[in-house]
């Protein structure tokens, strides 16, 4: 999987998942774009992965702000030309809890970033790559796209709407070369399952996540690492027939 010279964005680049995304695409020679909502934790990635400035543009940007998703389109497209790879990956999991005890608030919170944020994210990113006539899109939703978890309603409802934005978008840029798909993992081992398994059982964090893993056929978490490998797999040429999909990489819960 060849990415040299290819301009690769991805949001919450600074997260788990993100971080570890930006490292493998770095490694194959791609042009970095990352987004996060702080500078500060966008420069400590950077200066973690050792990343050039030459090859690599952050821009601090809330996803659920439109106009914030509008300006990190732009400064990419301003800095190297082009968009080739979109990794659409900011999320949130929200306030843990029964719907009956929730917020609407917490809903609201959610979707703003997991859906309005993606589909921000798609409009903007789309426009170019349509334009280009080329481009791949990975959006990332989760297992909890395809089933309910209790305590996980606001989240479990932002990614099922992932996969509805993902093979809507995939349908809509078809004819233009442009692929999109979803990666959909199961618990990953990033901050995001730390703060689920203490928001499940504030006293015992540690028992909750045995009693997830207990729910993996492989019984262990996903690596942010593994998760890479997928979505660069989904981004390259190798996947050229792939669009509109939706990826599980789950440790075998799919075969439950
Ligand atoms: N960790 C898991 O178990 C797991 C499983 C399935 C799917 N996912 C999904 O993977 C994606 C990445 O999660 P992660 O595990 O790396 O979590 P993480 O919390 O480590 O990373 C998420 C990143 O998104 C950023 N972010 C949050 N809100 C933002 C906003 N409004 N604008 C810009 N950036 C924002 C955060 O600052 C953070 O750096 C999320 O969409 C998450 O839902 C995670």
């Amino acid at each position: 999987m060849d990415f040299d010279g290819k301009v690769v964005l991805i949001t919450g680049a600074a997260g788990g998942i993100g971080k570890e995304t930006a490292k493998a695409f770095a490694e194959q020679g791609a042009k970095l774009v990352l987004v996060d909502l702080q500078e500060d934790s966008l420069n400590k990635t950077v200066s973690e992965l050792n990343l050039d400035g030459g090859s690599c543009l952050t821009v601090a940007a809330d996803v659920s702000k439109e106009e914030d998703v509008k300006h990190y389109v732009d400064s990419a497209v301003q800095k190297f030309g082009k968009i080739d790879v979109f990794f659409n990956n900011a999320g949130i999991e929200g306030k843990i809890g029964y719907i009956t005890d929730t917020d609407i608030s917490v809903l609201d919170q959610v979707l703003g970033v997991n859906v309005r944020g993606v589909f921000a994210g798609l409009k903007h990113v789309l426009k170019v790559m349509k334009d280009q006539k080329s481009g791949t899109i990975v959006n990332t939703a989760s297992v909890a796209g395809f089933g309910g978890s209790p305590g996980l309603a606001s989240y479990v409802t932002s990614k099922h709407a992932v996969l509805g934005l993902s093979k809507t978008a995939a349908l809509e840029s078809a004819d233009y070369g442009v692929r999109v798909n979803a990666v959909c993992p199961a618990p990953v081992n990033t901050r995001m399952m730390r703060s689920i398994e203490a928001g499940v059982s504030e006293d015992n964090a540690e028992g909750a996540k045995k009693e997830f893993e207990k729910g993996i056929p492989m019984n262990r978490y996903g690596e942010a690492s593994e998760i890479a490998q997928l979505v660069l797999f989904l981004a390259s040429e190798k996947a050229g027939y792939i669009t509109g999909g939706a990826y599980r990489i789950d440790g075998g819960m799919s075969a439950l």
